[in-house]
């Protein structure tokens, strides 16, 4: 079991240095805009009807559910975000706690919650322009150049276009895409609050019963259903190389986050359901169009809805491509996948071929799988990788013990455990045509690891390598630590 010091990690990111490649420049209000950039997005536009239809209009405490799950894995990511400072996430924090197969199989699944996320969350972008451009020109796209293979079409055009503007924002620098993506965020936090200023006005408390008319089984699957829309809190942790103070920002950031986007996801199904029955609502494509055309009596709001989502999805498009191309630069400077991910131009100062490889691979799905195969295997995978995150703050505390960080989880070790268990109920709601999936998806994933992982991992070949917890504690001494690889 060949485990990484938190140490080790940040001394070859280099992260406490200067001129280290990547530049610093992100403050706290760009890192609180650029993870509701990649939160706020598919799942409330999109996915929101589909809650619905299984909740109700308890579809609020669905949402709360999802919240609390995020909210102690969000501790757990706090307080290793800042312990371990560095770009790859979950991925990094897996490798300093519990070992290198762990943290290759964490990797693997944070594919699905990147990679295979911005394909699913290109293909709602794309049905949101296509209800723009019939709203703006009276045409849309046809289905063939708009929809997958069995959904009546026969490559989705909009989800690849989007896909490839936003890896040409990133190539371009993290300032450039920064801004870009605060600016999104801005856009579709006022376009939801004119929302719920609208459907307020309408507010009908009848519609609110029967608040749960399919019990806890429907909260759950709700809840499950739910989740999606709070997937890319941890993105923030990506970018801890380019943020200025990580260890004070990225806990702060995180936290407002989550509390911002749980009140304004409640406050946007409230008005949903309170202005249009939860019956109307569930299912409905694009219903917070529909919601505003029908209170408005015009369909000028809803295109202004439209126009919101099509933004508000761009952004996550771009915030979350930008973690994937992270996290693969650390797994190849762990020699976990080839060094082409780990170049980063000394131009731009960002890894150029990196963010076209991932552009490249994930249009793929994007151009020809269904919106819900996709968007069900983000969810699980996601769950996945969070369960390890709150494992992994427990292994940190025994493991390494006297490391620096500027938050501790509170309630520890209730709340990490807590995160476990919400994070597998959760996933037990997604259903089993999931999980078969999902099994699929991790047996690839040790295949990969046992024929190229292990045999490149720089660890691997280090001389200093731990291949235990008696070693991975001697490997802490100071004198040994930061080790060279
Ligand atoms: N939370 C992101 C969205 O809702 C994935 O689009």
């Amino acid at each position: 079991m060949r485990i990484k010091s938190p140490a080790q990690l940040i001394a070859e990111s280099g992260a406490d240095r200067e001129g280290h490649g990547l530049k610093r420049t992100m403050g706290l209000f760009q890192l609180v805009c650029f993870g509701v950039g990649a939160i706020v997005g598919t799942g409330i536009f999109v996915g929101l009807s589909d809650s619905v239809a299984e909740a109700g209009p308890a579809v609020v405490v669905s949402f709360v559910l999802a919240a609390i799950t995020c909210v102690f894995t969000a501790f757990s990511f706090a307080e290793l975000g800042s312990a371990i400072p560095v770009s790859g996430s979950s991925y990094s924090f897996a490798y300093a706690t519990l070992g290198e197969r762990v943290a290759f199989l964490t990797g693997w699944c944070l594919l699905l919650e990147y990679g295979v996320s911005v394909s699913a969350v290109a293909v709602g972008w794309g049905q949101y322009l296509n209800e723009l451009l019939g709203g703006l020109t009276g045409h849309r796209l046809p289905a063939a150049l708009s929809a997958p293979p069995g959904e009546g079409g026969v490559v989705n055009l909009p989800a690849v276009v989007v896909i490839l503007l936003a890896a040409t924002l990133l190539v371009r620098g993290i300032r450039e895409s920064a801004r870009a993506t605060a600016a999104m965020a801005v856009v579709k936090l006022a376009v939801l609050g004119l929302f719920c200023a609208v459907a307020f006005t309408a507010y009908e408390s009848g519609n609110l019963s029967p608040f749960a008319p399919h019990e806890l089984a429907g909260i759950t699957s709700g809840a499950s259903l739910a989740f999606f829309s709070y997937i890319g809190f941890d993105a923030i942790t990506t970018a801890g190389e380019e943020v200025k103070n990580p260890r004070r920002n990225i806990p702060l950031a995180i936290m407002i986050c989550i509390g911002l986007v749980t009140l304004l996801y409640c406050t946007v199904a409230l008005g949903a359901i309170g202005a249009m029955s939860a019956g109307d609502v569930a299912d409905k494509p694009a219903a917070l169009s529909l919601i505003v055309d029908k209170v408005t009596g015009s369909g000028i709001g809803g295109g202004v809805i439209a126009f919101g989502a099509v933004v508000a999805i761009a952004s996550v498009v771009l915030a979350v491509m930008y973690g994937q191309t992270r996290i693969l630069m650390s797994m190849s400077r762990d020699g976990l996948v080839p060094r082409v991910f780990q170049r980063v131009s000394p131009r731009t100062a960002t890894p150029v071929a990196n963010t076209w490889i991932v552009a490249a691979v994930f249009a793929l799905p994007a151009a020809v799988v269904p919106l819900d195969v996709v968007m069900n295997l983000t969810t699980i995978g996601t769950l996945a990788v969070m369960a390890v995150v709150n494992v992994a703050v427990i292994a940190l505390r025994r493991r390494h013990p006297g490391t620096e960080t500027s938050f501790r989880v509170p309630l520890y070790p209730l709340s990490p455990v807590l995160g476990v268990l919400f994070c597998l109920y959760l996933m037990w709601g997604t259903g089993w045509t999931t999980w078969l999936q999902f099994a699929v998806f991790l047996a690839a994933g040790a295949l990969v690891y046992a024929f190229y992982g292990r045999r490149n991992s720089c660890l691997a070949g280090s001389s200093a390598a731990p291949s235990g917890q008696a070693e991975a504690e001697a490997a802490l001494t100071p004198e040994r630590e930061p080790q060279e690889v």
